[in-house]
């Protein structure tokens, strides 16, 4: 079943006044005349959220500087925050790239579209309100088929953040958006959920070594296998002066505080154990965020009284990356008052799970 919600069809002029009509669409084709509309509505000037592979995006047409200026207001986004610009098309790039080198080729060959977005220098037509003044652009060509529909039928780039208000996790699928930007957008359109359910790998091609800024579904490995050496910033290097503009912001952030406990398997949960016996004692409502294999460790001991939440198997770090953002919410929802999490292998995706935790626990980390 897909849900759509449509909030307005005009362009916006006081955030707080909209109306949200929701309409529930049945069909699993995807419907190419409520794709219409949800275009109209962008190429006018309005803000459309729209699914795609990775997680949920809020997209304006990057070429229109007032439009992309909503999307900014709508999120509570700070405007030195550069915006990914989305085509659907690989020869669209020249509309929004000053030149393509051949490392930029080789991985839009290998990764698009897909959950990859490059760093390029911008072209004069992108406006620096996208580029958060800078003279850099970054571009996805997304794999999701309702994305590209749709940014097909806009006819234009599409700028577009996470779909989620600013600080909050990253939507992964419609419920998650009408939760944080009902009557903030124009237009909704509500899909299925994201298939990968972590942003895209973000890598800048314009300094040598290309830099990954950060960590998502396509790996290091992946990427060196294609185009050579690469470096990768490290999560906990948010005290440095940061290269990606969104690296100093609070990120992923549920509304308990997360604690991250790192260490040995035995020691970690047994830190967790004891963290959450003092927490029960002093009354407070506690998620436990763990793997397949430890689940019944907790079980057995704090089962109903505690929320307790595997986020997959540790052998596959792909499903757990899928169910992250999805729990975090969760736990909102519950209203618990303490988030307390395992940590897990940063091998190949593994590295961009850990990295949304760290980012999620704002530095409240207990090594074990
Ligand atoms: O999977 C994704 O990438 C999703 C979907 C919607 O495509 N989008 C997404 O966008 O995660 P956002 O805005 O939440 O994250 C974009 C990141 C930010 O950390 C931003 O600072 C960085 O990319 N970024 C954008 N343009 C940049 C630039 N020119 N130089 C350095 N970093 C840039
Ligand atoms: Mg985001």
């Amino acid at each position: 079943m897909r849900l759509s919600v449509i909030l307005k069809e005009d362009n916006m002029k006081d955030i707080q006044a909209l109306n949200t009509k929701i309409e529930y669409i049945t069909n699993k084709d995807i419907d190419a005349a409520f794709l219409e509309n949800a275009a109209i509505i962008l190429r006018k000037g309005g803000i459309v959220a729209f699914p795609t592979e990775t997680v949920y995006g809020i997209g304006a047409n990057a070429l229109d500087e007032d439009a992309v200026k909503k999307i900014f207001v709508a999120k509570g986004r700070p405007s030195d925050n550069p915006l990914i610009v989305h085509i659907d098309k690989v020869e669209d790039l020249k509309i929004v790239v000053a030149d393509v080198p051949e490392v930029a080729k080789k991985l839009i060959d290998k990764f698009w579209a897909g959950p990859l977005t490059i760093i390029l220098k911008k072209s004069e037509k992108i406006p620096y309100v996208v580029t958060a003044g800078l003279e850099t652009v970054a571009i996805r060509m997304p794999a999701d088929d309702i994305a590209c529909k749709f940014i097909e039928l806009a006819g234009v780039p599409v700028a577009a953040p996470s779909a989620n208000l600013s600080g909050r996790p990253s939507p992964t699928c419609a419920e998650h958006v009408i939760e944080d930007l009902s009557g903030r957008v124009d237009c909704i359109i509500a899909g299925s959920k994201s298939k990968v359910g972590i942003e895209s790998t973000v890598i800048d091609l314009t300094s040598v070594p290309p830099v990954i800024l950060r960590p998502g579904f396509i790996t290091k490995e992946q990427i060196e296998d294609v185009i050579g050496n690469v470096v990768e910033i490290d999560s906990d290097s948010n005290k440095d002066i940061p290269i990606s503009p969104g690296l100093k912001y609070r990120h992923y952030s549920p509304k308990a505080p997360l604690t991250l406990f790192m260490g040995e398997d035995d020691n970690m949960v047994q830190e967790i154990v004891n963290s959450s016996k003092k927490y029960i004692k002093d009354n407070k409502k506690i998620g436990i965020i763990c793997c397949d294999e430890h689940k019944n460790r907790y079980e057995s001991l704090f089962k109903g009284m505690v929320y307790i939440q595997s986020l997959g198997s540790a052998n596959k770090p792909e499903t757990m990356v899928e169910n992250l953002f999805e729990v975090l919410r969760k736990f909102d929802k519950w209203n618990v008052t303490h988030i307390l999490s395992e940590s897990f292998s940063e091998v190949g995706i593994g590295k961009a799970l850990m990295n949304r935790l760290v980012k999620a626990s704002s530095g409240r980390i207990v090594r074990c």
